[in-house]
């Protein structure tokens, strides 16, 4: 039995240069854990709020300063002399300490920051891996899947408020095949990554990098997009369709204006029925695996209707659209607007309801595709829980960049770690 003796907070920064929120859980058996919180880029309206300090005179108003007075001042205090291995607990402690439904008194970024510290904590107190203390909480909550270490899925090139302004679409991926090892699925995503940033440059694109790691290249349409990756792809061992796959994050939302989508491949703007034949059009050419956000984020009929027509051939994952909300999952499913969820753990502010909405999700035979968000600190809490909830997927970002590839080398050492201990 370990009671938790002490929370405090600070702001640090995270990939984008952006402040967010570190908590630090300290035990009464000297065990501490610190955790920090992500923070997105293309946010979704029906997440639980960021708290930002918004003085322009300090952090271009994105200070977290009130965030971390409210760890330190409030929920801090009130989870003090909690047992730390009762997560359901803390969590509704500091639900109940918002009081508001979207998490706004406090601060999903605050709550969420002494959630996981408080997590990390009871890992260590009861001696076990941070993913096994996860699937123990999965298990306690119903999830009936066992520890596995997911598929990643690439995001190779950064569009939309990702990339550098010249692809609407926010994200193009690569997805090996799920028979793939994790190891040699992160082998042949960099091999892809390296190749394509090779093509890119002999194309005359630059080749930057976006907010996560994939290449932010100077082409005239998103379709080019996949075409140069698809091209890329030849160039390697690797077969399309057989060995890997190609998905988008379209991220819909930020391109919808005053009810149509304004997109560089179509002189005139779409509206939800000509964008639906668009990506008709887009996967005779490139059969996706996967599409998030084809939609804005409240069009239920055209994702219904989308979901009808791609039935069985592509997976339509849900992010903007379900916001990690119970009760906006709890409508997808009934409404059939998609299969897949992705799932981001501040969006809805505590593990508790993260695991919760997960365990709904399985119960609908969805996929479950765990993420990072645009904005990533180098803490790769997000691995670990990916593992232990017993994801399909992982989603985060391309194979570059520090805050990116902590987590896809956890995921490595997670690998070797369950092969070791099977071997025992
Ligand atoms: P975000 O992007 O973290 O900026 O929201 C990630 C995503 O849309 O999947
Ligand atoms: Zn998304």
């Amino acid at each position: 039995m370990s009671k938790i003796s002490k929370v405090w907070a600070r702001q640090i920064i995270d990939s984008r240069g952006i402040p967010t929120v570190e908590a630090a859980c300290l035990l009464d058996t000297n065990e501490i854990a610190v955790a920090s919180v992500p923070g997105g880029t293309s946010t979704g309206t029906h997440e639980a709020v960021d708290l930002r300090d918004n003085d322009p005179q300090n952090w271009m108003g994105k200070g977290v300063s009130k965030a971390v007075t409210n760890v330190n001042d409030v929920l801090g205090p009130g989870v003090w002399g909690m047992e730390v291995t009762d997560q359901e607990r803390i969590d509704a402690r500091l639900i109940e300490l918002d009081g508001t439904k979207n998490k706004s008194k406090y601060g999903a970024n605050a709550i969420l920051s002494v959630s996981v510290a408080a997590l990390k904590a009871a890992a260590l107190a009861s001696k076990q891996p941070l993913y096994m203390w996860v699937s123990t909480l999965a298990k306690r909550a119903g999830i009936k899947e066992e520890i596995r270490v997911p598929n990643p899925i690439f995001n190779m090139i950064n569009g939309g408020l990702h990339g550098a302004g010249n692809l609407d679409f926010q994200e193009f991926h690569v997805i090996p095949a799920t028979s793939k090892s994790f190891s040699d699925s992160l082998r042949s995503g960099v091999e892809i990554y390296l190749t394509l940033g090779n093509d890119l440059e002999r194309r005359g694109a630059i080749h930057s990098v976006g907010d996560e790691g994939g290449y932010a290249p100077n082409l005239f349409t998103n379709a080019d997009a996949l075409e140069v990756l698809y091209e890329s792809i030849k160039q390697t061992p690797y077969q399309m369709g057989r060995d890997v796959f190609l998905g988008l994050d379209v991220a819909a939302s930020v391109f919808y204006k005053n009810g149509t989508y304004t997109i560089r491949d179509k002189s005139s703007p779409l509206t939800d029925e000509g964008l639906l034949e668009y990506y008709k059009y887009v996967n005779s050419q490139y059969h996706l695996a996967l599409i998030e956000d084809p939609f804005h984020e409240d069009a239920w009929e055209s994702w219904k209707k989308l979901f009808d027509t791609f039935q069985g051939q592509v997976t339509v994952v849900g992010d903007d659209l379900l916001a990690t909300n119970m009760e906006r999952v709890q409508k997808a499913i009934t409404e059939k607007a998609c299969n897949a969820i992705l799932v981001k753990p501040n969006q809805v502010g505590t593990i508790t309801e993260t695991i919760q909405v997960i365990k709904t999700a399985r119960e609908a035979q969805w996929k479950i595709i765990t993420s990072h968000r645009s904005g990533e600190t180098n803490d790769w809490f997000i691995a670990d829980f990916a593992v232990g909830v017993g994801s399909d997927y992982v989603k985060f970002g391309a194979p570059s960049r520090g805050e990116r590839v902590v987590k896809y080398n956890r995921l490595l050492s997670i690998e070797a770690e369950l092969l070791l201990r099977s071997q025992k």
